[in-house]
C-alpha cells in the first residue's frame, strides 16, 4: 500500500512488546527511541525484570561502541516492565506480540491479550510462518489484527512485512504503514501465507546451501563466502526480479534447464520465464524482461547499479573498526 508519510503516524502513542527476547527487546528499543511510551511484558515477573536488564544493557553497549545517541539510553531507560500481560495492554494503542514460534501458545495468549486491551487497540504479531487468518480465528476483533514480521535484529533491519487477514481492516493496514515509516522502517503488504515472501525465499535459498555442501561442493563457510561475495553484493540494491532482467533471461532460461538435467526437477524453469523468452523479453538488454526498459530507462539503471555497485565496494572494503595497521582506516 503507497502511503504518504506526510499524513499522519502519531496515531500510536503507547506500545506494548509481549515476549521479551530477540525480537521483542529490539522492537521495544525501535519504539521506545521513537519516543513511544513502551511496556515490555515476558512469561513471568522474574524474566520480565530480566528482559529488562538485557533490553537496557544492549543499548548501553550500542550507545558505547557508537552506533546510537546518548539519548537514547535515556528513551530505552523509559520503557516499562509490566506482567502479566492482560494487565500490560490494558492501555495501549498497539500491541507487539514476539513470544516464541509456538501455534498454541500464540493463539492462547492472542485470545487473552485482545479480550483485555481496548477496542481501537491494534494487535500485531510477529509471527515468523503462521498465517494470519488460522491466528485471527483466536482473536477478539480480527478487524484489528495483522501480521507485522520484523526481522532480526529488529533495530537495524529496515524491512517489515504487513500481513493483512481477511477481516483486517484497512485503516489497521493504513495506521501500521504510518507507524512503520515513523520508525524509520520500510513496511511491504505481502499476503498471508505460510512464512509470508522473506523466509519463503530465505529458506529456499537456506535449503540449496545445505544440499551444496551435502553433495560436497564446499564446505558451509565456502558457500558462505560466495553467496556474500557474489549475488549477495547486489542484494542491498536490487531484487531477484530486476536482477534476473539485468543478468538476461536467456541466460537464466539456460542456466535452470542445466540445473534441471544435472541436479533435479526442483529447477524446473517455470512457464512464465519460458513465455518471456519465447517472446525476445531476454531483460534490459531487450528493453523488457520482467519490466520495461526504454533506451533511456536502461541507461539510467546501469547508471544507478554502477553508482551503488561502487560506493558498496568502497564502504567493504574499508574496516569498521580500525586495528590500527590498515592503510585504508
Ligand atoms: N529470531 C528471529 O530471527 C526472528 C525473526 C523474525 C521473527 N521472529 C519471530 O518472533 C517471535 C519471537 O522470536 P524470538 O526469536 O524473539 O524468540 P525468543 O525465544 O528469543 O524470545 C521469546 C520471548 O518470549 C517470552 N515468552 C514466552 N512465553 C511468553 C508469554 N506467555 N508471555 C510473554 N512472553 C513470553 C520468552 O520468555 C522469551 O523471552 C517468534 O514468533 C519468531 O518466529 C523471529
Amino acid at each position: 500500500m503507497t502511503i504518504d508519510a506526510t499524513e499522519g503516524g502519531s496515531l500510536v502513542q503507547r506500545a506494548t512488546v509481549l515476549g521479551g527476547g530477540t525480537m521483542g527487546l529490539g522492537i521495544a528499543q525501535v519504539l521506545a527511541v521513537a519516543g513511544i511510551d513502551v511496556a515490555l511484558c515476558d512469561a513471568s515477573p522474574a524474566l520480565t525484570r530480566s528482559a529488562m536488564e538485557r533490553l537496557r544493557q544492549r543499548t548501553r553497549t550500542q550507545v558505547e561502541a557508537g552506533l546510537r545517541e546518548p539519548e537514547d539510553m535515556d528513551r530505552v531507560g523509559s520503557v516499562r516492565g509490566c506482567f502479566p500481560p492482560e494487565d500490560a495492554v490494558a492501555a495501549t494503542d498497539l500491541v507487539c506480540e514476539a513470544v516464541p514460534e509456538d501455534l498454541p501458545l500464540k493463539r492462547s495468549l492472542l485470545h487473552s491479550v485482545s479480550g483485555a486491551a481496548p477496542t481501537e487497540t491494534i494487535i500485531a504479531s510477529n509471527t515468523s510462518s503462521f498465517p494470519i487468518d488460522e491466528l485471527a480465528e483466536h482473536v477478539h476483533r480480527p478487524q484489528r489484527f495483522l501480521g507485522l514480521h520484523w526481522f532480526s535484529p529488529p533495530e537495524w533491519v529496515p524491512g517489515v512485512e504487513v500481513i493483512a487477514g481477511s477481516r483486517t481492516a484497512p485503516e489497521v493496514v493504513h495506521d501500521c504503514h504510518l507507524l512503520l515509516r515513523r520508525l524509520g522502517k520500510c513496511p511491504t503488504d505481502v499476503a498471508s501465507s505460510p512464512a509470508f515472501v522473506a523466509n519463503r525465499i530465505q529458506m529456499a535459498m537456506f535449503l540449496e546451501a545445505v544440499s551444496c555442501v551435502e553433495d560436497g561442493l564446499a564446505s558451509a563457510e565456502q558457500v558462505d563466502e560466495v553467496v556474500r561475495s557474489t549475488f549477495g553484493f547486489r542484494l542491498p540494491n536490487f531484487g531477484p526480479f530486476q536482477i534476473a532482467d539485468m543478468a538476461g533471461l536467456d541466460v537464466y532460461l539456460s542456466v535452470l534447464r542445466t540445473l534441471q538435467d544435472g541436479v533435479g526437477s526442483r529447477f524446473a524453469p517455470p512457464p512464465r520465464l519460458v513465455e518471456l523468452v519465447e517472446q525476445g523479453r531476454f531483460g534490459t538488454k531487450a528493453g523488457a524482461g520482467f519490466g520495461e526498459y526504454s533506451a533511456d530507462e536502461g541507461d539510467q539503471l546501469m547508471r544507478y547499479r554502477d553508482t551503488r555497485y561502487a560506493a558498496m565496494s568502497r564502504f567493504l572494503s574499508k574496516p569498521l573498526i580500525s586495528d590500527g595497521s590498515d592503510a585504508n582506516a
